[in-house]
């Protein structure tokens, strides 16, 4: 039933980005999922993967944030997508820990900081970062799984994590653009501008986390540059964000076309493969059509 672009932050926007989100969510046991045996050397790779360790940190930290901030929530629609939210990063973080265990990955203990006394502004900084991080990894996902770097029914189970947190930045973006009209800053070059300064701070705090493992070399032990390239192959830049840009279209079309989307890293990718003369004019034209 098409009914149109609702309103940035009425009523009927709310409605829909909660219920959708809500109606949407899935019913499993991530321990009962179809997780394969591995015969040694895929077993090996999957455990050279330098980045379990932040995976794990990042759903434990998202677990602490939402759960912190939805009681502040006055909305009870609101609140109760977002106590949905919090629950499918708990069943995230089940899920990490069981394919952990399974499969005997070693990962050292990492200490959790404290939050931020302003749990809003950390939930704002956290909802970017996922932004982010699932524009990156649903790009990533897409090549590592047509390089068949593990059994594709490694990937089936993995992708169900995938198609959970493009929903929650779906209700990310139009939680903010509700949350921002609530606040009279509804104006969309306002939005826009906010929008640009989040995604500033969020790809700051990507380029922490790279270089802290840079550092580190995953799952706080050593991996080596051999290791990295066997990961990596026949990767490119470019390759890389037309994936990036296909993947996250796909997904995201799979939910309400009317309610808003993600805009800035899409337009800035395009920007880039433009440069960088991949695509060329079918690029060009996508990127007139986003402005
Ligand atoms: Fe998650
Ligand atoms: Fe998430």
């Amino acid at each position: 039933m098409a009914r149109g672009k609702p309103k940035a932050g009425s009523a009927e926007h709310r409605q829909r980005f909660c219920r959708g989100f809500i109606d949407s969510h899935l019913r499993f046991e991530p321990e009962r999922l179809a997780w394969p045996a591995l015969e040694p050397a895929m077993l090996q790779r999957l455990r050279e993967v330098p980045f379990w360790q932040e995976v794990l940190y990042t759903e434990m930290r998202a677990i602490r944030i939402i759960e912190a901030f939805a009681p502040t929530i006055p909305d009870p629609l609101v609140r109760e997508a977002m106590e949905l939210m919090a629950e499918e990063e708990r069943r995230h973080e089940r899920l990490v820990r069981h394919l952990i265990a399974r499969y005997g990955i070693v990962i050292e203990a990492r200490e959790m900081p404290p939050l931020p006394s302003n749990i809003e502004r950390t939930f704002i900084d956290f909802g970017y970062g996922e932004c982010v991080d699932s524009f990156l990894g649903f790009g990533f996902f897409r090549l590592a799984r047509e390089s068949g770097f593990l059994p594709q029914e490694m990937f089936d189970v993995l992708e169900i994590l995938m198609g959970e947190e493009v929903r929650h930045v779906l209700f990310f973006v139009n939680w903010m653009a509700w949350h921002e009209a609530g606040c009279g800053r509804g104006a969309a070059p306002l939005r826009a501008l906010t929008s640009a300064w989040y995604y500033a701070r969020a790809i700051g705090a990507l380029a922490g986390v790279a270089l802290r493992n840079a550092r580190h070399r995953g799952n706080g032990r050593e991996f080596s540059a051999t290791q990295a390239a066997g990961l990596m192959q026949g990767f490119t830049v470019g390759r890389l964000l037309e994936a990036c840009l296909e993947e996250n279209r796909r997904r995201l079309d799979a939910y309400d076309r009317d309610l808003l989307r993600p805009r800035l890293l899409p337009a800035l990718a395009r920007i880039a493969l433009g440069f960088t003369g991949r695509g060329g004019r079918r690029i060009r034209e996508e990127n007139r059509q986003a402005f």
